[in-house]
Parts: C-alpha cells; structure tokens; sequence
C-alpha cells in the first residue's frame, strides 16, 4: 500500500518535487496527502498546486508561541490521514508538541551529520575547508539534526568552491536520496535499532552515480 505523505517545507520545494516526480514515474510508492508550509509564499506550495495536490499555508507569525504554531499543524497533519512527516526545506524548529505527536517523521540536511548541523550546513562546510560533505536523510527526534541516520550521499568538495556553488551540487544527491529512503520505508524495510539503522537488503540492484558522489546504502533502480 502507499506510503501516505505529509511533506512540510518553508520554500523553494526542490524536494518536495523530486518526491512528487519519483512517485509520477513510479518508483516511490506513495501519496502525498498534504503540502504544508509555513511560509505563505513559499514555492514549493506552488509546485503542490501544479500537481493538484492538497496544501495548506500556516504563517507561524500568526502564532503566539511555538507549540501553538506546532499544535495547529499536527491538527492539519492529523486531519490529511499521513503515516509518515517528511520535512523538506522545513525552517522551524519543532517542539516537543509536534515531535511527540507521530510515530515517523524524517529529514533530509545539506551536510553529513553530525557535522555542520544547523541552517547553513553547505556554507558552513564550505567555510571550514572540508575536502568531503554531503547530504544526510535522518528521522526526527527532540534534537535538531540529531536523529537515527538512514541514509548519506558524500560529496566531494572542490577546490575553492563556496557554500552556494557546493549545495547545487548537493542538492543533486538530496533529489536522489530522499526518494530512495521514502521507497524504502514504503516497503517496510527499514528497522531502527539505538541509533543504527538497518535497510533490508540493501546494496543489491544499484542505479549509476553519474556525478561525483557516492551513497551508503547504495541507491537502487529509478533513484
Ligand atoms: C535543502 O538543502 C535541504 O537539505 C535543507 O533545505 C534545503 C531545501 O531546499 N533542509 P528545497 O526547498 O527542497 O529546494
């Protein structure tokens, strides 16, 4: 059965819309059954429309305090039927509110986790002078950055790049990766165990990596 999804995001949405093309090719078993932003303007509602899919804009400023503004959005989410939250580009931090109100709510961050947590993790990796970064999926837990990783994407940096120009290239493996570990979930074959996450059979049927990069688990056929 599909996986029955809640994306959230605060902006452009270039996730939400490789979610919403893996799902229209076929390779991501799920539904996405409500956009949500934060942020009304944000184009990734826009890009929601374009797809006749459910979406909804709940400005955070109207809200006196963060678990108010969490409250109304586990209303919303719990109203659209989702098994599963899926922050895309999702600029709040949560509260304990909304954290403790689903069973599964993941993450994609533009850094390999645990470094260069936070807002700017491209930037930030790119000011430091590391010679690889990456992008990390995780689940979500009461700490920013924090949760059971599922899956990373490690890039290299190159020479004299900026925060900018290494998250496009980022940005490439998060298009890839999210959908990969939504699948997975869809298939039921992700276990959590402490902090280690384990994908059934995983590394078997890879796609090509056709940029520098490479993934752990390994992406498999349509990613
Ligand atoms: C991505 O880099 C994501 O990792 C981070 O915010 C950015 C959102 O981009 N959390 P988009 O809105 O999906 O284009």
């Amino acid at each position: 059965m599909a996986l029955k999804l809640a994306v959230l995001v605060s902006g452009g949405g270039s996730n939400l819309q490789s979610i919403i093309d893996r799902i229209e090719d076929g390779a991501l078993d799920a539904e996405i059954k409500l956009v949500l932003s934060n942020k009304p303007d944000a184009y990734g509602l826009t890009r929601a429309e374009k797809h006749g899919l459910p979406s909804v804009a709940l400005d955070h400023t109207a809200y006196e305090s963060r678990e108010a503004f969490d409250a109304a959005m586990v209303e919303k989410i719990n109203a659209c039927g989702a098994d599963i939250v899926v922050l895309a580009g999702f600029m709040r931090l949560l509260t304990s509110v909304f954290i403790n109100a689903f069973k599964t709510i993941v993450n994609i961050h533009p850094a390999l986790l645990p470094s260069f947590a936070g807002c700017h993790g491209q930037r930030d990796a790119a000011d430091y002078g590391v010679k690889i970064s990456g992008a990390t999926v995780h689940f979500v837990d009461e700490i920013m950055d924090h949760g059971p990783v599922i899956v990373q994407a490690a890039v290299p940096v190159l020479s004299g790049e900026d925060g900018d120009a290494l998250g496009a290239r980022i940005l490439e493996f998060e298009h890839r990766i999210y959908p990969q570990a939504l699948q997975w979930l869809a298939e039921g074959r992700v276990t959590v165990k402490d902090r280690h996450v384990f994908v059934a059979d995983a590394g078997k049927p890879k796609a090509p990596i056709t940029k520098p990069g490479l993934v752990n688990p390994p992406l498999e056929e349509g990613f």
